[in-house]
């Protein structure tokens, strides 16, 4: 029998040699043993080489598996201990998979470079293992909505580097577990912003150890659960607090007067407690948008009066909470007030909400008071729902206040602009119209700062964020619809989310996937007022492919043969790993080498390792050199210190500018892989897209999409021969401005740009403005550290002073750079020009007393006439903002963007259209011109960007 097999296990054990020579032999054995535990794994999950062959849900760099993300894939089966053998794992997302259960094998603690776990929404249970505190990497932690039991392990204390940590909707038990002498605790996660353990069973006090002021929580979420004892008076101590939710446990005592100095904190929950004592005075809390004090035990008192006093309140709650005397009428002046529900409580006297009451203002309810009158207004209170019901005043009374309201929730559903068709039964048809099978799922908004939901702006700004956010990662999104808003029994905002696929009418699993990791792993951050969120997804049953799915019986024998097949390969991997491990390696490596060629990239000389791209198409040295008619002359379009710019052509039509790094010049390798790096993650419309890059021959290039309209620099010079009035200046700016807040705030990580200058702002044919040059720029090491210390670079006279002195790059830097570039905006001036520089006589010339502040002599002629009046000076005080001394004291891009719409609007030109309209007028477009891209024919506009991947040869 023996002898028999082993020329049958030799022939496949050369075939391992063959096939199995990129992804590293041990992530691959790992794979299997995932894949053999699972009864639904992806059905691309065949061969041997997961990373070469692209097996749904795996990313690799370096022939090792780096992040494993099948969220909404419809896994079902447990999760085996072998997983902790990819041990360069980075990423592990398995979210809104219900069918994975059984409890997290004790080895995972193993994966020691694992930043992001992230099991939302499966149907894990058992004990958290207490070795998930070896995962000393660990940033994200969101293991809710699953059925976890038991205590919360002491070990997670010992995460340093644990900045989200979501428990919340299990069953956990026990303690909030603090450091002892022996073991670690939660006290210790100073660096942490996030604890949700909202809906478990966790009991015992709140230790009051737990809290203290090196902490950076911003979310405390401990909701629904059966704490008891009194509020920590240390709660007080955590500065940076801002959504505190302590309701529906079984807390007492009086409420710590410390609460008070939380001056962030906008929701606060204390409601369905038994807290007692006398009504706090929460004064200092002057962010309190959503106040909940409901069903407490609290000693009879009059309406107190500083809840008047805050100045953000929206919603007001304090049902059952011993209110008596009267109401008083400066309440429903506080400017951004939504609703007030005082039920059940004693209230008496005359209800009146005054002539100077909130906009904003939607309900009153008081039901079950002893209010005897009601001052109503003549017409009535408009919209307004008053709430009266049991109350003396109501006594066999039919005025509408004394009719008991129905139950309504908003019918919000995101609107179409086209008549949505008729779809088959099994679909559903997208805000475009298009029938098609949406991914589907809810979102919760666990402390939103608003009540009011009829208000349709705060959900389309929410689907807006969506869509960009899903954009800007190039996820394969056509739209997405939000309806149903409610408020759910745990007072969490509630929206149904469908979101719809581009193209085919149905998502694969990599785009599910990539999807759900969006929402599990909070890349997607709602706008702020709808506060901490997750997400759960409904299972997805129609991946390409599988809706005409043929024969399942053949497919499970080739399961079963595939497993077995497998699990001879790994055997005898295992047996013969020594002696070929190294020619493997070898193989595995020429192997690499094809498919990518940064396989060679020197690490000795520490430029950081691999690149790592995303949708960079790799270009060889002969296709380049056809692209750019062998780097010709005519194609040459400009130099810098780096290198040239040639001009190119793809073979699809599409024009190109090709940055070709010196000959020789190695100088610049750090910056060029830091340039397709960033800008391989990069993409919105006001940022030059990269088209690719190559790496070939000793040669460094990149490959842009082509600007037409060259520099902004050479049109303010008149050097290109554009005109640029006021209007399309206006424009520019907030094209530049919107480009640099994306870097600031949507990139991931966010980008400093470090060298905003004119000449890194290039014009399209429509004279939009796009961010280029990334050879200087910085990502942010993690996305809350607020500066980076790095070697001062930079363009003189853009140059941030702060940052000249201290070394420490911030957004305020390019924010600096930004304001000079709107000085040279209004006089067409470089910033040093004869030794005096922009700012200065720009600050001297200035009197504001005067008509256009006295700048005459310093604007650009070529737009005194086309300035609207008000707009130049208000663009002036912007640009002095940017440049003020000290960063603290500058605006954030965001806010620089809003100012330039306003100055805009102030125009006449609405901030929210494309220049279209001033598209075909201007001079440099007409054919004939100097300019060297008048020629428009030549450029064929590609407003998508290419989606290829490094693709073997
Ligand atoms: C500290 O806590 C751990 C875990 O609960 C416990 O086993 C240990 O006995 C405690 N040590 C002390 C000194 O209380
Ligand atoms: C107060 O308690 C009642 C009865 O348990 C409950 O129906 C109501 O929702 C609670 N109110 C709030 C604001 O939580
Ligand atoms: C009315 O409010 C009082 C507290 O003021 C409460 O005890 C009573 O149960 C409430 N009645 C109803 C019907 O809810
Ligand atoms: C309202 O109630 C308070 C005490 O709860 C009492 O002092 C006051 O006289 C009452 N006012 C009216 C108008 O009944
Ligand atoms: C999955 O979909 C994405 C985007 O729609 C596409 O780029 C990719 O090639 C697809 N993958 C497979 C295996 O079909």
């Amino acid at each position: 029998m023996f002898a028999r097999i082993q020329p049958y296990l030799l022939v496949i054990f050369i075939q391992v040699l063959v096939v199995a020579a990129i992804t590293n032999p041990q992530d691959f054995a790992a794979l299997q043993s995932l894949k053999s535990g699972w009864e639904n794994a992806p059905p691309n999950w065949v061969g041997t080489d997961p990373c070469g062959s692209g097996w749904d849900g795996i990313g690799c760099s370096n022939s090792r598996v780096v992040s494993i993300t099948l969220a909404s894939v419809g896994l079902s089966g447990q999760v085996p201990g072998d997983i902790a053998d990819l041990s360069e794992l980075l990423t592990l997302d398995l979210s809104y998979n219900e069918g994975l259960t059984g409890s997290l094998p004790r080895p995972i603690g193993n994966l020691a470079k694992l930043t992001s776990l992230i099991l939302v929404g499966c149907g894990f249970s058992g004990q958290i293992p207490d070795t998930i505190g070896s995962m000393k990497q660990l940033y994200t932690l969101s293991l809710n909505s699953n059925k976890f039991i038991g205590p919360i392990p002491h070990s997670i204390g010992a995460l340093p580097r644990l900045h989200w940590l979501d428990l919340a909707d299990n069953k956990l038990s026990g303690s909030i577990p603090v450091s002892n002498g022996t073991a670690p605790g939660l006290d210790m996660l100073v660096q942490t912003q996030h604890f949700h353990f909202g809906k478990n069973q966790l009991s015992g006090e709140i230790p009051s150890q737990l809290f203290s002021g090196n902490m950076s929580l911003i979310h405390l979420l401990l909701e629904n659960n059966q704490l008891t004892g009194k509020i920590p008076s240390t709660v007080g101590l955590i500065q940076t607090l801002e959504v505190l939710r302590l309701d529906r446990n079984s807390l007492s005592g009086p409420v710590p007067q410390n609460l008070s100095k939380l001056t962030s904190v906008q929701e606060l929950f204390l409601s369905n407690n038994n807290l007692n004592g006398p009504l706090p005075d929460l004064t200092g809390m002057t962010s309190l948008n959503y106040l909940d004090m409901s069903n407490n035990t609290f000693n009879a008192s009059d309406f107190p009066p500083w809840i008047s006093t805050l100045p953000s309140l929206t919603t007001l709650v304090m049902e059952n909470t011993n209110l008596r005397g009267g109401v008083p009428e400066t309440l429903f002046s506080l400017a951004q007030l939504q609703s007030v529900i005082l039920k059940n409580n004693r209230i008496n006297g005359t209800l009146s909400l005054g002539s100077s009451y909130s906009n904003e203002l939607q309900l009153v309810d008081l039901q079950n008071n002893t209010v005897e009158s009601y001052t109503d207004r003549a017409g009535g209170y408009g919209s307004i729902q008053i709430i009266l019901v049991d109350n003396p005043i109501c006594q066999g009374e039919t005025q509408s206040y004394c009719i008991p309201p129905r139950q309504a929730n908003s019918s919000y559903t995101t609107p179409s602009n086209c008549s949505r068709p008729q779809c088959r039964s099994d679909q559903v048809s997208s805000p475009n119209c298009q029938c098609a099978y949406p991914y589907t799922g809810t979102l919760f908004f666990r402390a939103p700062s608003f009540s009011y939901l009829g208000n349709l702006s705060t959900f389309l700004a929410l689907q807006q964020r969506l869509m960009f956010t899903f954009q800007s990662h190039q996820l394969p999104v056509d739209s997405v619809s939000l309806s149903n808003p409610s408020k759910n029994l745990d007072d969490y905002l509630t929206l149904s989310l469908e979101v719809f696929p581009s193209g085919l009418g149905y998502f694969n699993r990599t785009g599910i996937s990539a999807i759900g990791f969006a929402l599990s792993n909070q890349t997607f951050k709602p706008p702020p007022f709808f506060g901490p969120f997750f997400y759960r997804a409904n299972g997805y049953q129609y991946f390409t492919g599988d809706l005409s799915s043929s024969n399942k019986s053949s497919s499970s024998t080739a399961i079963i043969i595939g497993a077995a097949v497998g699990g001879s390969v790994l055997l005898l991997l295992l047996l013969v790993a020594g002696g070929y491990a190294f020619r493997q390696k070898r193989r595995a490596e020429i192997a690499a080498k094809h498919i990518d060629p940064f396989a060679s990239w020197d690490r000795s000389k520490n430029n950081g390792g691999v690149p790592q791209l995303k949708g960079a198409r790799n270009f060889s040295f002969e296709e380049v050199k056809k692209y750019t008619k062998n780097f010709s002359e005519a194609n040459d379009i400009g130099s810098g210190g780096y290198g040239k710019v040639y001009r190119g052509t793809l073979p699809t039509g599409q024009l190109v500018a090709v940055k070709r790094a010196q000959q020789g010049s190695t100088q610049g390798a750090l910056e060029f892989k830091t340039e397709i790096e960033l800008l391989s993650r990069v993409h919105h419309r006001n940022v030059v897209g990269l088209v690719g890059f190559c790496f070939d021959q000793g040669e460094e290039m990149l490959v842009y999409e082509f600007i037409p309209n060259g520099t902004l620099k050479d049109s303010l010079s008149g050097k290109s021969g554009i005109r640029l009035d006021w209007m399309r200046r206006l424009r520019i700016a907030l094209g530049a401005a919107r480009g640099i807040q994306y870097l600031h705030v949507l990139a991931n990580p966010p980008i400093i740009h470090r060298d905003i200058k004119s000449n890194n702002v290039l014009l399209d044919e429509r004279l939009n403005a796009k961010v280029a040059d990334f050879g200087l720029s910085k990502p942010m090491g993690s996305p809350d550290r607020t500066h980076v210390t790095t070697q001062v670079k930079g363009t003189m006279g853009y140059m941030d002073p702060e940052y000249y002195m201290t070394q420490q790059l911030t957004e305020k830097s390019d924010v600096y750079s930004f304001g000079v570039l709107l000085l040279e905006l209004i006089t067409a001036r470089a910033p040093i020009e004869k030794g005096k520089y922009i700012v200065r006589e720009v600050k001297l010339a200035m009197d504001k007393t005067k008509d256009l502040y006295n700048l005459q002599e310093l604007i650009d002629p070529v737009i005194v006439s086309s300035v609207a009046p008000g707009s130049l000076e208000k663009f002036v005080d912007l640009a002095l903002d940017c440049v003020a001394e000290e960063g603290v004291n500058r605006p954030t891009m965001s806010e620089v963007v809003k100012e330039i719409e306003s100055i805009m609007e102030l125009a006449g030109l609405n901030p929210h259209t494309e220049s279209a309209s001033t598209s075909d007028n201007y001079d440099g477009a007409r054919k004939g011109d100097e300019h060297p891209y008048s020629d428009d024919s030549l450029f064929v506009y590609s407003g998508a960007y290419p989606h290829s991947k490094l693709e073997p040869k």
